[in-house]
């Protein structure tokens, strides 16, 4: 089976770790449920028959709801064509601040609004997303002289793939997304990263604090009970070695990227937390 992979660069992505992660997925399972997908790499590795993913952020749902609609796919890469024949820095900055006046961006056609959001993580600053207070992007220009957006035989795949399976597409709290998993259901939750000092978490306005760690535990929790295999990955940290300490806590080294200071870029602890052991996790 020819695979997709994640079709933007996303703070947290599991692509440099993806031969870790998939050794502590269960042998067998149901329903697969990513409620913090992201750029999707666990997603596209497993390329599951059914599934439900979901994401905060509008603005990335909306570019999977925009590859599945083949009309709106084709328009999409259109207007990212046109994107990369204009790209500048002034350019980069005019689609930039089309989100500062909200009546007239909630007008825009989401297959605009989708290629926007891919062309800005390609041309931003190591491709981040940050929004501030107002839900406004502000991640400054990237300084790239070119850019390529996409990978068309790419996006064809991930268009297959979100056609020809039953994969339910949600943008909702995590807590929300999982409302109707079942006991046999393998949930993966890559929430943004806990820190014991600060680090990168505004993916969304509202950001993601202890609480809500917190909050997550106790789903994980609820999950657990329900008869789901649930699997959780973060940072190495004290709120997170003490929420999780009643399950399976696997430390792996892995490589960061997204710092604005380069020097700081390097290996971090992070854990991969189960609620249940497969034949490969006892085999590590
Ligand atoms: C670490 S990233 C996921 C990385 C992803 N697994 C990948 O491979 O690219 C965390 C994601 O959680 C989303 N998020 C933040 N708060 C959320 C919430 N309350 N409910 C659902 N998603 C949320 C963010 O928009 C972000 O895309």
């Amino acid at each position: 089976m020819i695979k997709g992979k994640p079709f933007v660069k996303w703070a947290g992505g599991k692509r440099q770790i993806i031969d870790k992660l998939k050794q502590y997925v269960p042998d067998e399972f149901n329903t697969y449920y990513e409620p913090f997908v992201g750029g999707g790499a666990l997603l596209f590795e497993l390329s599951p028959k059914n599934a439900v993913i979901n994401d905060y952020n509008k603005e990335l749902m909306n570019v999977y709801w925009c590859i599945k609609d083949a009309k709106k796919f084709e328009s999409m890469c259109k207007e990212l064509n046109h994107y990369e024949t204009m790209h500048s820095e002034e350019y980069y900055y005019e689609i930039r601040n089309l989100d500062r006046d909200k009546k007239k961006f909630n007008k825009i056609a989401d297959y605009k609004r989708a290629a926007r959001t891919i062309y800005l993580n390609k041309a931003c600053f190591n491709g981040l997303y940050r929004v501030n207070s107002k839900n406004e992007f502000n991640v400054p220009f990237g300084k790239k002289n070119k850019v390529n957006t996409y990978e068309g035989q790419n996006l064809g795949i991930i268009c297959g793939f979100l056609n020809y399976n039953n994969i339910k597409m949600l943008s909702v709290d995590f807590e929300e997304a999982v409302k109707e998993a079942k006991k046999g259901d393998f949930i993966y939750f890559d929430p943004p990263y806990d820190s014991d000092t600060t680090t990168f978490n505004s993916y969304t306005e509202g950001g993601f604090d202890k609480e809500e760690q917190k909050r997550l535990a106790k789903v994980f929790k609820d999950l657990d009970k329900r008869g789901c295999y649930v699997m959780l990955s973060n940072h190495n940290t004290t709120l997170v070695n003490e929420l999780y300490k009643d399950y399976n806590i696997h430390i792996i080294e892995a490589k960061r990227n997204i710092n604005a200071n380069g020097k700081k870029r390097g290996k971090v602890e992070e854990v991969i937390i189960t609620n249940f052991e497969n034949k490969r996790g006892f085999e590590q």
